[in-house]
């Protein structure tokens, strides 16, 4: 067994497309790291009747990290066990409560930070006698001052900007986390922190995204927006992130979703999924030199082998050709 080891979760829709050229990059960047791969989303479903078999989740708790493609299909939308039950609970499972979502282009340089396990995506829902469905926005107070920690933290290493965002006008659980949020904004006086509302915000980061370093949101809040900081930085294409908690390694997946309209054609964008492996190998397996050098390869293949979302020709592998080129030379 190497001594460092991955596990590749390849998903589905154009999640095995992109998860091949992370493969790739991975290997020529860090030979030495182990790679394994495992079944999860509509993936798993087929395979095992469950999105997330136990075999998957005992191998990404034994991983330095975890490198995930997108998941979903379609096919399962009204299915009782649907490929994203696999996600959250691959998350909750690895305790992965901070989701950094960094998107940076022409003077705009921001991270989300997205709370990742709690609020209305994990809270009780259901069907009542009457017809009535409902879905629960729930957060404990401990639940936002984790993440709400991490955010100023990474604040503190970056340009010292942090944006609480909320809905206080309105949300009883927005009221505590203005409130928690403050508490710990005592601890970082360097860090300026001011509060946005969520609609508010969706304005700023369409008109003047320049404005922000570290945005600190909840689970739905921050999923909407890091789509829209993604939209005004380039696209989808482009946009990764990380998942981390308090122990080592963590989940690292692209923002973007499996896109089943474009599976199997050759053309999407491996971008994103390049870049999460350069958060991967900064932020898990502590080596920085490569992930600056898969960054600048990206950011090449950006330029010169664009894919059709971000204007250009390139089909997916002749992208991730270039930036494998760029790192063998
Ligand atoms: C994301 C995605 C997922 C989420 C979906 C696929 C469950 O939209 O990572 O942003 O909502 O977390
Ligand atoms: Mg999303």
């Amino acid at each position: 067994m190497p001594e460092v080891h991955v596990v590749l979760l390849p998903g589905d829709g154009v999640g095995p497309e992109v998860a091949h050229e992370a493969r790739l990059a991975l290997q020529l960047i860090a030979p030495d790291v182990g790679i394994e791969e495992r079944l999860l989303g509509a993936a798993a479903i087929r395979a095992t009747g469950t999105p997330l078999p136990d075999e998957t989740l005992e191998a990404c708790r034994r991983a330095d990290a975890v490198l995930k493609a997108p998941i979903g299909d379609p096919e399962f939308d009204a299915a009782d066990v649907r490929p994203e039950q696999g996600v959250f609970l691959l998350r909750s499972e690895l305790g992965v409560y901070a989701n950094l979502r960094p998107s940076s282009l022409d003077g705009v340089d921001l991270v989300i930070v997205r709370e990742l396990l709690g609020g209305i995506y994990y809270g009780a829902r259901g069907v009542r006698e009457d017809g009535t469905v409902f879905d629960t926005c729930e957060y404990r107070p401990d639940e936002v001052e984790r993440v709400a920690r991490r955010a100023f933290e990474l604040a503190g290493r970056r340009r010292r900007k942090l944006t609480s965002i909320d809905k206080a006008n309105v949300l009883e659980t927005s009221r505590m986390w203005r409130r928690v949020v403050r508490e710990v904004s005592a601890g970082y006086p360097d860090v300026e922190m001011d509060e946005m509302l969520v609609d508010n915000a969706a304005m700023q980061l369409a008109s003047a995204a320049d404005q922000f370093d570290v945005v600190l949101a909840d689970n739905m809040f921050g999923d909407i927006l890091s789509d829209l900081a993604a939209a005004v930085t380039g696209g989808l294409g482009l946009a990764p992130s990380a998942s981390l908690g308090d122990r080592p390694g963590g989940l690292f997946e692209p923002v973007h979703g499996s896109a089943p309209d474009i599976a199997g054609r050759g053309c999407a964008n491996p971008a994103a999924m390049l870049r999460t492996v350069a958060l991967m190998l900064d932020l898990a397996l502590d080596r920085p030199a490569e992930a600056r050098a898969l960054e600048r390869a990206v950011d090449g293949s950006i330029a010169s082998s664009p894919t059709p979302d971000i204007g250009g020709r390139a089909s997916t592998t002749e992208f991730a050709d270039a930036v494998l080129g760029a790192l063998a030379a």
